[in-house]
């Protein structure tokens, strides 16, 4: 249920603030709905936090934000995830933000992601049909959707917003196209390879990067 879902969120986000962050290092903030509960818990340390998508709530919390120009080395970045798989490739962007968090991981010593049960996928695409979100140029969003369908199958559609006729505008001003791919694939390759086509900005496809993942579970263990 949604209830349980919420509970095991905090779970998760709880155990991985308590087992990954100390006082006095800055912390990486993602955002999302999880991550709600991680700035909750660090409210209680004295932390520096980089983070664009949940600004207000840092401050709300009382903590101090930072930026990757004062501190371009994270002690740790913690962030939610929309799907992970057994060798902890991630599936991030449903909620629109991903380069910036794709970023602040890749600044981090360590990158910690929590997530509850239901994002817990035996192989990426399986559970949630929802694809593979990659940000792009505006002007290339056509010819980028049809070098992906091309050479990886399926199709990459692009992302509309719900409550105004017209893409959804990343923080960066950038179009997102969902790709729906019909099969596994070597998401490494993948990734370089969608990476590498004129106009894309970023995938939503964290490769190598998630050093652990905390799970909230059904049952209320972590
Ligand atoms: C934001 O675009 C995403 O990458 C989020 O980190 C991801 O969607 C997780 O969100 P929830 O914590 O709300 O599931």
């Amino acid at each position: 249920s949604a209830v349980m879902a919420e509970e095991a969120k905090k779970l998760a986000a709880y155990a991985a603030v308590d087992n990954h962050i100390q006082n006095n290092q800055v912390v990486g903030v993602g955002s999302g709905s999880t991550i709600v509960y991680a700035v909750d818990r660090l409210g209680k340390l004295y932390c520096k936090c980089v983070c664009e998508g949940a600004r207000q709530l840092i401050l709300k919390h009382g903590l101090s934000l930072s930026d990757l120009d004062r501190h371009p080395e994270l002690d740790v970045a913690i962030d939610g995830a929309d799907e992970v798989d057994a060798s902890l490739t991630l599936i991030k962007g449903g909620g629109g933000c991903l380069t910036q968090e794709k970023i602040v991981a890749g600044c981090a010593k360590h990158f910690i992601v929590i997530a509850d049960y239901r994002k817990d996928s035996k192989a990426l695409g399986q559970q949630w049909k929802k694809g593979v979100p990659v940000e792009v140029i505006p002007i290339a969003y056509v010819p980028v959707s049809r070098a992906i369908a091309r050479r990886f199958g399926g199709e990459a559609v692009l992302r509309m917003a719900v409550s105004k006729a017209g893409p959804v505008v990343t923080d960066n001003s950038n179009f997102i196209l969902d790709w729906k791919f019909e099969h596994a694939q070597n998401w490494k390759e993948v990734n370089t390879a969608i990476k590498m086509i004129p106009g894309v900005v970023e995938t939503g496809l964290f490769v190598g990067m998630a050093e652990r993942v905390y799970f909230g579970m059904e049952d209320g263990s972590v």
